[in-house]
């Protein structure tokens, strides 16, 4: 049984509690968020970082998958097609480039065309898919080729799309053609056919969806930014984890190459192993925040590259430039167009506004004396110039009892098994209360958890319960990662899968969601007692009243048996809705197959109720009758 003090609040609940982590991670955005179609549509894929010899060194990825070189393949995703009697050939240049920051190029040479037909392929992100729809085609180009055709291909040869790029010239031109699809098709494939015998440079090809989310320009896809949307998240954290830092210092995440047209825009070798476009680049991130309401927490680089790998310590001249960049970025985000160039060229990309960016974390990861040295200088400057924001340290600089670094949010990361999440279920309980917050930026159960089961989702269910009932301390959490194509999966259980145009959430997902979407805004006091029957179950629960005075009860059933649940609803309210996330196993899983395996239910509403093994429930009630 379940009691509720209803006029005794322990706390009360940040309204920012629930938001995401974002980061470019198993081609989180390219090939997954980001609409683009074409991979490596600037020809730059095959170019590697500089100076990481440590890094060339390593074949096997953090799950043991062995990861191809990219300079194996001079033009990853590109492949020449040549037929019958003509002469085809495809090579990768940098030769009398358009951009300088942007160099290489696909050169096609052509020959006996009135013979057969020479095409370089786009073969896109394990494959295109396409809808009934308009997709805008860009080719940057020069050459004597001075025409193409150009089309999408299904698997089975037949062209689902076709147009004519023509004007291509001696000296580089932008054309723009649109392809009308008909109706869906997916393992397709964007050909160029070249019109005659000749050359051409092509500089940039991009395949791009009209259909995209909130209709940007430049944005994302409708089905994988829903699935962002629905969790109702209060922050967007981005650009990462360690993407910030880089594998070292010459590819950390740096806002200033990220904006401005795309195809001037270089990309940079990822560290999750393959180089990303920079197509959601800051400008886009920032949008996509107030897309979805979520006030945008930017993780900036204080001087230093990943710890965790070969830690490259930037010199003074190097963090001071860190630091430059910081402050630009932030003014980017929310300086005023008029005394800031930075704000103004935000302005001129059509957003005088400032953008909601509220939080902002100093280094990812980081950690030792370092860090320190560095973190200090960044708050001191940032806080000063910047005093509205919320500044957020790294867990493992701030814990040391000999230093007393400036901050506002402490930021933590979990990745442990499900059982340890249930063992840490009373970490913030005896957590020191001096007023400062935590924010939990990174947690999943993603050990003895597959690909994200029923159990983790439990877990974590249970370990949110314990950070709300601690709302005091712990002022938001973000699961962590949030997106992975399944055909590149660098992380083991990510929140949302997608491939093609199939997306589903793990089971995590769907607890994510029914917790985010019934906040409390202050927590009672519960107490429970377990009867002589259930002595063993391991239940975690908690109750608070949302702003418009609904009761949220939620519960976590870390157990292997049914166990029967019995809410003492206080006088006056009455059961109003029961929402529960459970599964036949606790090993079950969702997939591209079988997406809803697991998913919210709604069941009828009563304050008894029998709980599935590892099941999570929501119960809702509102004044009126009271059920007992
Ligand atoms: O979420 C994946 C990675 O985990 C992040 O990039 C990093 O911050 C953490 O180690």
């Amino acid at each position: 049984q379940m009691d509720i003090f209803e006029n005794q609040q322990i706390c009360e609940l940040s309204p920012d509690f629930y938001g995401v982590f974002y980061e470019e991670i198993n081609h989180a955005g390219d090939g997954g968020l980001y609409a683009e179609l074409v991979r490596n549509r600037n020809f730059m894929d095959a170019r590697l970082p500089e100076h990481t010899a440590w890094y060339q060194g390593r074949a096997v990825t953090e799950n043991g998958h062995v990861e191809p070189w990219p300079m194996d393949d001079p033009l990853p995703g590109w492949r020449l097609h040549v037929t019958g009697h003509a002469k085809g050939e495809m090579q990768g240049t940098t030769q009398s480039p358009r951009n300088e920051r942007v160099p290489n190029q696909l050169k096609l040479t052509a020959s006996q065309t009135d013979c057969g037909e020479v095409t370089v392929y786009n073969t896109g992100y394990w494959g295109m898919t396409v809808h009934p729809g308009t997709y805008r085609l860009t080719v940057i180009a020069r050459g004597t080729i001075s025409s193409v055709r150009a089309f999408v291909e299904t698997p089975y040869g037949e062209t689902a799309a076709e147009a004519q790029v023509s004007g291509i010239g001696e000296s580089f031109s932008k054309i723009e053609t649109t392809l009308t699809v008909s109706r869906r098709a997916s393992g397709c494939r964007l050909g160029l056919t070249a019109g005659c015998d000749g050359v051409l440079m092509l500089d940039f090809v991009s395949l791009f969806p009209k259909d995209t989310f909130w209709a940007r320009e430049n944005g994302m896809k409708p089905h994988i930014a829903q699935m962002i949307a629905d969790l109702s998240p209060s922050f967007f954290r981005f650009p990462g984890g360690c993407i910030v830092e880089g594998i070292n210092l010459s590819n950390a995440f740096s806002f200033a190459d990220t904006l401005g047209p795309v195809e001037d825009r270089p990309g940079k070798y990822n560290l999750w192993g393959y180089r990303r476009t920079d197509g959601i680049g800051y400008h886009e991130y920032l949008t996509f925040c107030e897309d979805i309401g979520a006030k945008a927490m930017y993780v900036v680089n204080c001087g230093m590259s990943c710890q965790a790998r070969q830690a490259e310590y930037g010199t003074k001249e190097q963090v001071e430039s860190f630091l430059q960049e910081a402050i630009h970025a932030i003014e980017y985000a929310i300086g005023d167009p008029n005394t800031s160039v930075w704000a103004a060229r935000r302005a001129e990309a059509g957003h005088p506004e400032p953008f909601p960016l509220a939080y902002v974390e100093i280094g990812n990861e980081n950690w030792g004396d370092e860090y320190l040295a560095r973190y200090g200088l960044f708050i001191d400057t940032l806080k000063q110039r910047f005093p509205s924001l919320v500044y957020i340290i790294n867990d493992y600089g701030a814990q040391r009892s000999d230093v007393h670094p400036e901050y506002d949010l402490i930021d933590e990361h979990f990745y442990v098994t499900p059982e340890r999440f249930l063992v840490m279920t009373d970490r913030y309980d005896r957590y020191p209360r001096n007023g400062k917050g935590v924010y939990v930026g990174e947690y999943a159960a993603n050990q003895e958890a597959g690909r994200g089961n029923m159990a983790a989702a439990c877990a974590e269910a249970a370990f949110l319960i314990h950070m709300e009932e601690n709302g005091d301390v712990v002022k938001m959490a973000s699961y962590a990662p949030l997106l992975c194509h399944v055909n590149d999966r660098k992380w083991p259980v990510n929140l949302i899968c997608f491939a093609d145009d199939h997306v589903f959430g793990i089971p995590s997902y769907h607890v994510q969601k029914l917790f985010s979407n019934n906040r409390p805004q202050t927590m009672l006091k519960t107490s429970f007692s377990v009867d002589s029957f259930t002595g063993e179950a391991q239940i975690r629960a908690n109750a608070g009243v949302a702003k418009d005075g609904t009761l949220i009860i939620k519960i976590a059933n870390f157990s292997r048996e049914e166990t029967e649940i019995c809410v003492n609803v206080p006088d006056g309210y009455a059961p109003a809705g029961l929402y529960a996330v459970f599964a036949e196993m606790p090993e079950t899983e969702n997939s591209v197959e079988e997406p809803q395996r697991v998913s919210v239910c709604t069941c009828s509403a009563s304050a008894s109720f029998l709980m599935k093994p590892y099941g999570v429930y929501v119960l809702t009630c509102v004044r009126g009758t009271a059920e007992k």
